[in-house]
């Protein structure tokens, strides 16, 4: 068997480490071995998203980085989009405007729309789509989830302004 590699990482603001095969993928270690299933395995291959987690603040494809890649650094999922048991404006939007079906990609659309927003707090339609452009959904036709992030969008903004 390889030789395992101790990880740190700081996994929804909680210290967590685990000792790892160096094979082993960063969605898997979040899943399998610190059990946050929120995040999802679609593909394995890039492709879906539905593994999108931030990696020190970018969205990253979780089946596309080795757990020893994440080493020393700050991993959110969906678990850690809620504050003081309260759901995040983009959680709420995806809520209001029914932004889901299956809910299969959720997680991962929510995480790349949450990236979406803190580099552009006022996105066009279009840079909605772009910013989701990753994540496949083949629930919703996408024009709801479009409609979430507008709505948390807004919300945010009133926020600020606020
Ligand atoms: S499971 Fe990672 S992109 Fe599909
Ligand atoms: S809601 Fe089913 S895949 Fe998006």
């Amino acid at each position: 068997m390889a030789k395992t590699h101790h990880v740190r990482i700081r996994l929804n603001g909680a210290q967590k480490e685990a000792d790892v095969d160096p094979r082993l993928l960063l969605v898997h270690l979040i899943r399998d071995v610190l059990g946050q299933t929120g995040t999802h395995v679609g593909c394995d291959t890039t492709n879906c998203g539905a593994c999108t987690v931030l990696l020190d603040g970018r969205p990253i494809k979780s089946c596309t980085v080795f757990a020893v890649q994440a080493d020393d650094e700050e991993i959110v999922t969906v678990e850690g989009m809620t504050s003081n048991g309260q759901l995040h404006p983009i959680q709420e939007g995806f809520h209001q405007e029914h932004g889901l079906q299956c809910g299969f990609c959720t997680p991962g659309m929510m995480i790349s729309a949450q990236a979406l927003l803190a580099r552009n707090p006022n996105p066009t339609e279009e840079a909605i789509r772009w910013g989701i452009s990753g994540n496949l959904c083949r629930c919703t036709g996408y024009q709801n989830i479009v409609k979430a992030i507008q709505y948390a969008a807004k919300k945010m903004q009133k926020g600020v302004t606020a």
